[in-house]
């Protein structure tokens, strides 16, 4: 969460931190800042307002000053209200910093060193400021470190010293901060997204270090004196994928990527018809040697993980737990070494997937990250990792990392079925036949988005909805309503179709509408009886269902039709149609759909 950046070099920095601002907004958008040092006086100048960087850009227009070295920030609130005295950057004396992150024990700090009567913001981040203010004394090195050492929690923090024109500083504890050193000069960011503009050569600040970059050099002093070496990475992401491409939101053009996606993740993992991990190198005997799979992940990832739960038992008959990554260890969970623990996580960043990594691998078990993001920390804490080749995903509401998360556990289970004897050569050969059916099938779907714009408009007033479904179906609709929440603010609920009457039915009236999908033909015939119970109420039905499932209903229902394929294909077709239905929601109510309120891309705050 929050967007950092900090550049130093030859060029205009205010451009510089404004371009790359934007390209951070996914992270957070309620405030912006930068701080900027002027060429010809040195001073530090400060300009930050509550809003959108389009707002501070326009109030920058006027100003002439020259500057080719500061730092920005856009903010998602934690500490604070939304108030231009908490926006970042914060100046204290002779300090100015940006922050990604929570310093857990800031109150502690104001009292223990009196810093109340310097701070005007309601944020922890200028604690550091002041705190960083009351040791300096021109080493910045050392006193740094020094106040490193006194903070609890996550932190990104990014700081100018006023008497060091021309340099800043960094440091980490947990959240990411990615640098690079490029032609025009030296860049930070929080996210590789503001970094590819101008090189591919990348890497990510490690922990217990400082990092000095001046418009020439830089040099990460490790916190036990000595200079380390970073590890060099390469950006494979196109940048030029990170424009619209003529849409307009990156919503819209994130669905309709969505074959070309999947196509770029399986592409390589297929072998002779056989599913196949040699590019990953993750070994036959991680796949094996397990007897418990546990997965941790968070919001659509942790939906993506509901859908290996459903394979998993159906194909592999085997126990496998999902859990919401932010309740993990404290659920006391039962994980050791024959756990193989699965971490999804679109950015890698998710500090709550991470900690429940690390909690993990101190049980003993081994980690396989399932990615978007490469050099993520999730990445660097786990023993192997699946990418996914989602490319950039800069909407808020995550689409094609979902689908290629889908298609990667869809390999997965291919894989473990036919290495524990779950599934012949034959059977496994069937599988992946139909497996890469699917660009097609959500292709299909992706040309009927004029349809489902129509339904749309019928669901547009409602205040409330509910969407249900049996098995597989019912783990589709929970990431197709988190869709509908999250982008269009209606208040939906995903429900097993069959648990309805057990209390939620309570809700269903005539100004309810409700969305059931039907993929799944061994439940048709029990989830009709639902819909049926809920039609007799009065709520109006729209139904999402597999095309061959669909005779004889054409008469009763509003229906969108589903490409056929294999049932537990279904969820392919089925999570896309849902998706163009929350965006078209979003976009036809005029909301801005890739910065949904209160929402940040990468969640780094626990
Ligand atoms: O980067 P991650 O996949 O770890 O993010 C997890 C969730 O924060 C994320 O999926 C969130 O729920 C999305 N906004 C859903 O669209």
């Amino acid at each position: 969460m929050c967007g950092i950046v900090g550049y130093t070099g030859v060029k205009d920095a205010r451009e510089i931190l404004l371009d790359s601002l934007e390209l951070l907004e996914h992270r957070g958008y309620d405030s912006v800042g930068i701080a900027r040092f002027d060429s010809e006086t040195s001073q530090v100048c400060v300009d930050k307002c509550v809003g959108r960087v389009r707002d501070l850009r326009r109030e920058c227009e006027q100003e002439t000053l020259s500057s080719t070295c500061g730092i920005g920030h856009t903010r998602w609130a934690t500490h604070g209200a939304v108030l231009e005295k908490n926006a970042h950057p914060h100046r204290c004396g002779k300090v100015t910093i940006v922050h990604n992150g929570i310093v857990e024990n800031y109150r502690q700090l104001i009292e223990n060193y009196e810093l109340q009567e310097q701070l005007v913001s309601e944020t922890d981040t200028e604690v550091v400021a002041a705190l960083l203010d009351h040791y300096y004394h021109g080493d910045a090195q050392r006193t740094i470190q020094k106040v490193a050492g006194k903070l609890k929690g996550t932190y990104a923090l990014v700081m100018m010293f006023e008497d060091q024109p021309g340099v800043i500083y960094a440091i980490r504890n947990v959240s990411p901060i990615v640098v690079a050193e490029c032609e025009e000069g030296m860049m930070l960011a929080s996210d590789l997204t503001a970094l590819g503009q101008f090189t591919k050569q990348y890497f990510v600040m490690p922990e217990h270090a400082v990092l000095k970059m001046e418009a020439d050099r830089m040099t990460l002093v490790g916190f036990d004196g000595n200079v380390v070496e970073p590890e060099l990475l390469t950006l494979d992401w196109e940048m030029q994928s990170l424009g619209k491409n003529g849409y307009p939101f990156y919503m819209e053009k994130e669905i309709m990527e969505q074959p070309d996606t999947f196509m770029a993740t399986v592409k390589n993992r297929i072998v002779n018809g056989l599913p196949d991990f040699t590019v990953d190198g993750v070994s036959d005997e991680a796949l094996t040697s397990c007897k418990r799979i546990c997965v941790v992940a968070c919001g659509t990832a942790w939906h993506a993980g509901l859908m290996l739960q459903a394979l998993v038992k159906s194909v592999l008959h085997m126990h496998i737990d999902v859990e919401l990554a932010s309740e993990f260890m404290y659920s006391d969970p039962v994980i050791n070494e024959n756990t193989l623990l699965i971490a999804v996580s679109q950015s890698g960043e998710t500090v709550d997937t991470l900690e429940a990594v690390k909690y993990a691998k101190q049980k003993g078990a081994k980690c396989l990250a399932v990615l978007n993001v490469r050099g993520s920390s999730i990445a660097r804490e786990s023993d192997y990792v699946l990418y996914t080749e989602a490319g950039p995903e800069i909407a808020v509401a995550s689409t094609k990392a979902y689908t290629t998360q889908l298609a990667v556990m869809y390999l997965l289970v291919a894989k473990m079925a036919l290495l524990r004897g779950e599934y012949t050569v034959e059977e496994t050969r069937h599988y992946m036949e139909e497996f890469q059916r699917v660009p097609e099938a959500i292709s299909k779907v992706l040309e009927q988005r004029k349809e489902i714009h129509v339904v749309a408009k019928n669901v547009l007033e409602a205040k409330d909805l509910f969407m249900i479904g049996r098995g597989m179906d019912y783990s589709t609709l929970l990431e197709g309503s988190l869709k509908l929440k999250e982008v269009s603010y209606i208040h939906s609920e995903a429900y097993a179709a069959g648990e309805l009457k057990h209390g939620p039915i309570a809700l269903i009236a005539q100004d309810v509408p409700v969305v059931a999908l039907v993929t799944q033909e061994k439940l048709m015939s029990k989830e009709l009886s639902n819909i049926k119970e809920v039609k007799a109420r009065g709520a109006s039905v729209v139904l999402f269902i597999k095309q061959s499932l669909a005779e004889q209903l054409k008469e009763d229902y509003e229906l969108v039709l589903l490409p056929d394929l294999e049932d537990k294909f279904m969820v392919f077709p089925a999570v896309v149609a849902l998706q163009l239905l929350a965006y078209y929601v979003s976009s036809d109510k005029g909301f801005d759909v890739d910065k949904p309120r209160n929402l940040a891309k990468v969640v780094t705050v626990e």
